[in-house]
């Protein structure tokens, strides 16, 4: 089947069924079929299909993620039940023992270091530098006074715009200037509010500048590069940490000891400070808890992880963002990390199951969930490192996985009980499952026989 020439005009104003008719008939080799499954996707129910559908454009079916929950997180002596949206095997499972594992330390402490989120207006201008800074203060003032109607609500809330600043970097670019407006967005992320503030200052911004006698000395217009908020939030900071002694550590499945232990997690912590490759996958694991959390509760998953990277190499190197100390017997690991969630606004009141999972997490504010999900970051690490210091993760990993590899394989109940059964004990990889079955279909496996009827 030929793909050239598949362009389309009005493609998002034919209707769902439309658009599946053209996709499955251009691009599918069984037309019927396709639409038939894209379809089975579909809510019963149209009001919340529609709802569903609002959340994004084009859209022509769903696409289904796993909803666990992992239980006995303990977050400043709370007990929770995270939500979390993840397809990886094994990261639900992972976060929930690290989680009970911690329960019986003493559990998560956490605490929010600062709530402010940034947004800028880059503008170009040609006139004279000194005196633009010299009018500033009257110019935020202005700002402050002719955004007024956007921020009234959020000021009503105790947010609204915290500061206002005018910055150069004549160096790298000439003639290049930014606001850096601080913002406080209470309980919700405040994306939107915060670039409609932004979009409206930028308007008075380049008026004030035509306008004033000073500043208008025949320079020409300023002009406005872009308004838009930062991802990058360094002082919307939440830290978490776990601790006790040493010795109640307890002992590991592979026979570690406490002491062994602890040692170990410090060097595979400090590994993930020095070496970026490391440092990456260790932060990767991180955000498999964060993330699915994030997902759950209807926030988004891309500014988290944007900000939370950025975060991880503020120094100019990429680095672990958990770190652990082994003080006077103590064993102490702990994770700063920046996090602009919002639990109002946004899909966290119209998403069915966002709503469900904050309602599950006890409708918390904005501070509480960014203290929850620093604790479900901290634990996802936690138990990462604790098997891949003591027994690797593959054991736990594919065991965890076998089911999609049985399913990839088309095993039905008997094969299914077989396999398990056999690989109880056993490394567990996919051309082993594969050879296992084939022997089985093949009928040829009675060696493999098990105790499973
Ligand atoms: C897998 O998704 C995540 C880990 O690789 C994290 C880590 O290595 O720390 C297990």
């Amino acid at each position: 089947m030929s793909r050239d020439n598949k362009k389309i005009s009005g493609f998002s104003k034919l209707s769902k069924r439309g658009k599946i008719k053209w996709l499955v008939e251009n691009f599918f080799k069984d037309p019927e079929a396709v639409a038939r499954e894209l379809m089975n996707y579909w809510l019963p129910n149209t009001d919340q299909q529609q709802i569903i559908d609002g959340f994004s454009e084009n859209t022509i079916s769903n696409f289904m993620l796993p909803f666990g929950v992992a239980p006995n997180f303990v977050v400043n002596g709370h007990t929770y039940v995270i939500p979390m949206v993840i397809e990886e095997s094994s990261v639900v499972a992972a976060a929930s023992a690290g989680a009970k594992f911690w329960m019986d330390r003493g559990g998560f402490k956490a605490n929010v270091i600062s709530t402010k989120k940034i947004g800028q207006v880059h503008f170009q201008w040609n006139g004279n530098r000194d005196a633009l800074y010299r009018e500033s203060k009257v110019l935020f003032e202005h700002i402050r006074e002719e955004v007024r109607p956007i921020t009234a609500n959020m000021i009503n809330r105790g947010g609204g715009i915290l500061d206002i600043q005018l910055k150069d970097a004549f160096d790298g670019e000439s003639q290049y200037y930014k606001l850096m407006l601080t913002f406080e967005t209470c309980d919700s992320m405040g994306a939107n509010f915060i670039n409609s503030v932004l979009e409206e200052a930028a308007l008075v911004l380049k008026k004030f500048v035509h306008d004033s006698p000073v500043l208008n000395q025949g320079s020409g217009d300023l002009d406005i590069i872009m308004s838009i908020l930062s991802n990058y939030t360094p002082e919307c900071l939440v830290h978490v940490e776990v601790a006790c002694p040493i010795e109640e550590l307890g002992t590991f499945p592979d026979g570690t000891s406490a002491e062994e232990f602890a040692n170990r997690f410090y060097k595979a912590i400090r590994i993930a400070h020095i070496d970026t490759y490391r440092a990456t996958t260790h932060n990767k694991g991180i955000f498999n808890g964060i993330d699915a959390v994030v997902l759950a509760t209807g926030n988004d998953f891309r500014a988290v992880e944007a900000c939370g990277h950025t975060y991880a190499c503020r120094t100019g190197q990429y680095k672990s963002l958990t770190d652990c100390s082994i003080d006077d017997g103590i064993f102490k690991f702990w994770m700063d990390i920046p996090l602009a969630v919002g639990t109002v606004g946004g899909l966290t009141a119209i998403h069915p199951i966002a709503k469900r999972s904050l309602e599950m997490l006890g409708n918390p504010s904005a501070s509480t969930l960014m203290m929850i999900i620093a604790a479900t970051g901290l634990a996802q690490n936690f138990a990462a490192l604790r098997s891949l210091i003591t027994t690797g993760i593959q054991q736990g990993h594919m065991k965890l996985h076998l089911a999609n590899i049985l399913t990839h394989m088309k095993a039905d109940e008997n094969e299914t009980a077989l396999v398990k059964d056999y690989f109880e004990n056993k490394t567990i990889s996919f051309n082993q499952v594969r050879a296992f079955l084939d022997e089985l279909r093949n009928g040829s496996s009675l060696h493999f026989e098990s105790s499973v009827k």
